[in-house]
């Protein structure tokens, strides 16, 4: 029963597979979980309120208007859910959600959700495919909120496609072990790096390499929902600040150097997913550069935050994680990596997969073990990182370095 104690919302839009979120209703309860109904009203159309009832032992609320209520059902229901679960989630369900809409019970509720979201979307495949929806889910993701498939299978119609829903017993496994970690990084400082940075060649250019920021900004959004007190130096990068984050924004590898060793002790976990510039041009020239005939530029060295954090720190922070991006030899090049940075974990990724894109592919290596993960979603993979980098929090590999000068031999 390891959903005991948890309380749930199970939010019901006008789909087929509405049928589907009785059994889930089930499941969450035969785990432990309290759980409250709320329906758009053309989910009404599918399944009836009075089932819910009769499962949960509460009305299934349908109407923001109904007399029956006293004061704001919306406020209290997002209040009392540490998780509010939407399935199915429709094609139109999910573009009122993106948008912000707060027009029926369910929306209103969403809008007032003081935990976790989940939407499980329900549709047929060019539905899901749309632009319209993708673009949606990304936005939705992006705030914070877990999308749970669809899957391959068979859709109403008798088609075959990617827009089915997942079964009850899957959703509330995903569920489960989405709540499980909530809160295990309360009270741990998190420092993330993330996004590529720019090197001016003159006002108006920049060497700079396709790092979208994501990884870090996944890690970030991941930490604090788990409790985690998190600042992100970032480079520059088209993505919006997770909820609760403290953001120093640099450009430069050297700005970021600063900003990253004038703080770094004040952390317990160091986390460095940006790209960053290992070069910078030589001299930043002071009016934009005329075109000519060919040019040479002349590039220096920039500090190696990593290597610089892992060999000054003494205390804090007692974790310090890496990423590699390699194209031949990951395991063999993050080893290497692990021991010449000084650092606690490295995420060593194939360049084919991650950069830009929503997933990635990694292998995580410590001082004892390199754990090969299969392609997974930014998001997945950051929670994996977080749960690494929790045992290391738990039993550290390495002593904190006064302890080791102490027990030297004089
Ligand atoms: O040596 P390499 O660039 O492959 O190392 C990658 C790791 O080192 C990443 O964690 C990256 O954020 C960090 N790094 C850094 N400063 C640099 C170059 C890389 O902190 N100048």
């Amino acid at each position: 029963m390891s959903l005991q104690g948890k309380r749930i919302v199970v939010g019901l839009g006008g789909g087929i597979a509405a049928f589907k979120a009785v059994q889930l209703v089930r499941e969450l309860m035969r785990r432990g979980a309290e759980v409250r109904v709320v329906m758009t009203e053309a989910a009404t159309r599918f399944v009836g309120p009075i089932t819910f009832a009769g499962l949960t032992g509460k009305p299934a609320v349908t109407d923001l208007w109904a007399e029956d209520y006293a004061g704001e059902v919306h406020v209290e229901l997002g209040e009392w859910g540490d998780a509010v679960v939407i399935a199915p989630a429709t094609m139109n369900l999910i573009a009122r959600a993106t948008s912000g809409q707060a027009n029926d019970a369910l929306l209103a509720t969403l809008a007032c959700a003081r935990g976790d979201v989940f939407f499980v979307p329900s549709m047929h495949q060019r539905m899901w495919l749309h632009p319209a929806t993708q673009s949606n889910v990304r936005v939705l993701t992006e705030r914070g909120a877990v999308v749970l498939g669809p899957v391959n299978g068979p859709l109403a119609n008798g088609e075959v496609g990617e827009g089915r829903m997942l079964e009850p017993d899957d959703i509330a496994d995903a569920v489960e072990s989405h709540l499980a970690h909530s809160d295990d990084l309360a009270g741990t400082r998190v420092l993330i790096t993330a996004g590529p940075t720019h090197e001016a060649l003159d006002p108006v250019r920049f060497l700079g390499n396709r790092s979208t920021g994501r990884m870090g900004y996944a890690i970030a959004a991941q930490a604090l929902r788990r409790g985690a007190e998190v600042t992100i130096v970032s480079g520059p990068v088209q993505l919006p600040v997770p909820t609760g984050a403290e953001v120093v924004p640099v450009r430069s590898a050297r700005q970021m150097h600063e900003a990253v060793m004038s703080r770094f002790d004040r952390f317990d976990v160091v986390i460095m997913a940006a790209a960053v510039a290992d070069y910078r041009p030589v001299q930043r020239v002071a009016q934009k550069i005329k075109k000519g005939g060919s040019m040479k530029l002349e590039l220096v060295r920039n500090p190696d935050i990593l290597a610089d954090v892992g060999a000054k720190r003494v205390q804090q922070p007692s974790v310090l994680v890496g990423f590699a991006l390699e194209t031949e030899n990951l395991e063999q090049a993050a080893r290497g990596k692990l021991e010449q940075k000084g650092a606690d974990l490295i995420v060593a990724n194939e360049a084919s997969v991650g950069l830009g894109g929503d997933s990635n592919c990694a292998t995580l290596v410590d001082a004892t073990s390199a754990s090969p993960l299969p392609e997974m979603s930014k998001r997945a993979l950051a929670d994996q990182i977080l749960d690494r980098v929790r045992t290391l929090l738990k039993n550290p590999s390495r002593k904190p370095r006064h302890e080791a000068k102490r027990g030297a031999p004089n």
